[in-house]
């Protein structure tokens, strides 16, 4: 398992590639593509996906017997990354490539080592325009640190400058011109074909099993696309059940998710409304009975800096599911949530854990509450245990991901538990 986990991550390179690959997975399993502008003819028994933008995926089963009610799960596509521009060529004695940040990265992680450009481009074709997911798959771009020697300050806080610091060099004065010849030839086309472009910057190390025990996996994009494969396996892994399991990957959590294909867009409501319609199921009555859990990674307590974690909550990489409570409510965990998802964790056999921001320290937030906004089911927030978060090389464990698929797994099949 935790080498499918890893293909996927290594196939991974964008948000585009990741949801093909999802979408991938399910067509090869059976499950019926759907298109947002088509009818839905859904039949008991039916399994289906549709995708928003190509970043952003949900896969649905309709029970063989007359559902009531939804179980779901949420992750996100995205990872902090740097965006190539248009006319991305800047010219001085090299040729470097002008990008723009995307989320808040740790900017230093992606100085001095191997980076290439994946994504997506459009090209007109003589049908219309086609959009074809490009990986330039070679080691294409380097971001080279300024030496000591020139900055002596280097190692005591270094404020980069992403407009200065952080521009890859891709060439020499002499390959001008190489981008959109490199681009057009890895999407099949000529240069003047292509119409637009969504291109990221992403690290060329694969991931890697490593530690005295073999422990730890690390690898890019960790943070969040652990928890869409685990949370996608666990879906296609999991018996019939009464509910209707649903896994939906957004994309943009890391800008917000404010987009047509974000969590805080009706992809999931207009899917949810669509299933009603086609089982004829009430959407308010079903949604309304319905359980959601928003998976994205969590921070697991650093060897160098154990003083960042909440006295009590101390989530160990390998020791389980993290669940994750903010009394703010910028994660949506509470008391009912908790106990339905521990109670699944339980009876799949699967260890779980706690987190907590320091309360002095105002931590992160998710998808899940956006989400919420959107669709109001009641949503446990979880994550895997991880260290780097934003790092262009994070750190997770090798057995959690595992864990997520079992309780998965398990949930989707599950009788929901009413709480009196
Ligand atoms: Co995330």
């Amino acid at each position: 398992m935790l080498n499918q986990l890893i293909t996927f991550l290594d196939s991974s390179p964008s948000c585009y590639h990741g949801v093909d690959n999802l979408a991938k997975r399910l067509a090869a399993e059976g499950y019926t593509a759907l298109a947002e502008p088509d009818h839905w003819d859904l039949q008991p028994g039916g399994k289906y996906y549709l995708t928003r933008n190509q970043s952003a995926i949900l896969a649905f089963r309709i029970p063989a017997r007359q559902p009531d009610r939804f179980i779901l799960a949420a992750s996100h596509s995205d990872r902090p990354c740097f965006k190539v521009k248009e006319n991305p060529e800047l010219e001085t004695e090299y040729i470097r490539l002008a990008v723009e940040r995307y989320g808040s990265m740790l900017m230093s992680t992606w100085l001095d080592r191997p980076l290439s450009i994946a994504g997506r481009v459009l090209v007109e074709t003589a049908e219309g325009i086609t959009a074809r997911l490009v990986n330039l798959d070679r080691d294409l771009c380097m971001i080279p640190n300024l030496a000591i020697h020139m900055n002596r300050k280097a190692n005591d806080g270094y404020a980069y400058n992403p407009a200065v610091d952080l521009i890859p060099l891709t060439g020499s004065l002499a390959t001008k011109g190489s981008f959109s010849r490199l681009v057009a030839e890895a999407a099949g086309c000529r240069p003047e074909e292509i119409l637009g472009h969504d291109l990221f910057l992403y690290n060329r190390e694969k991931a890697r099993v490593w530690g005295a025990d073999n422990e730890y996996l690390s690898a890019q994009a960790l943070d969040d696309l652990q928890c869409a494969w685990a949370t996608m396996e666990g879906f296609l892994q999991a018996k019939p059940g009464p509910a209707v399991p649903v896994c939906c990957v957004f994309d943009n959590e890391e800008v917000g998710s404010g987009t047509m294909q974000g969590a805080d867009s009706t992809f999931l409501s207009g899917a949810l409304a669509r299933i009603c319609a086609g089982t004829g199921m009430d959407y308010r009555r079903a949604v309304a009975g319905s359980f959601l859990v928003s998976a994205d990674n969590a921070h697991a307590l650093h060897p160098n800096h154990p003083e960042y974690a909440d006295a009590t909550h101390r989530p160990a990489i390998n020791g389980g599911i993290v669940l994750k409570f903010n009394a703010n409510q910028r994660y949506t965990t509470d008391g009912v949530s908790a106990a339905i998802f521990r109670k699944a964790c339980r009876m799949a056999g699967v260890p779980t854990q706690t987190y907590c921001n320091r309360a002095d320290l105002p931590g992160g937030s998710t998808l899940g509450n956006i989400s919420t906004a959107q669709v109001s089911i009641p949503t446990v927030d979880v994550g895997l245990p991880q260290l780097a978060m934003h790092s262009c090389y994070e750190t997770a464990g090798t057995k959690d991901a595992g864990y997520l698929v079992r309780a998965m797994a398990t949930l989707y099949a599950m009788d929901l538990p009413q709480v009196n």
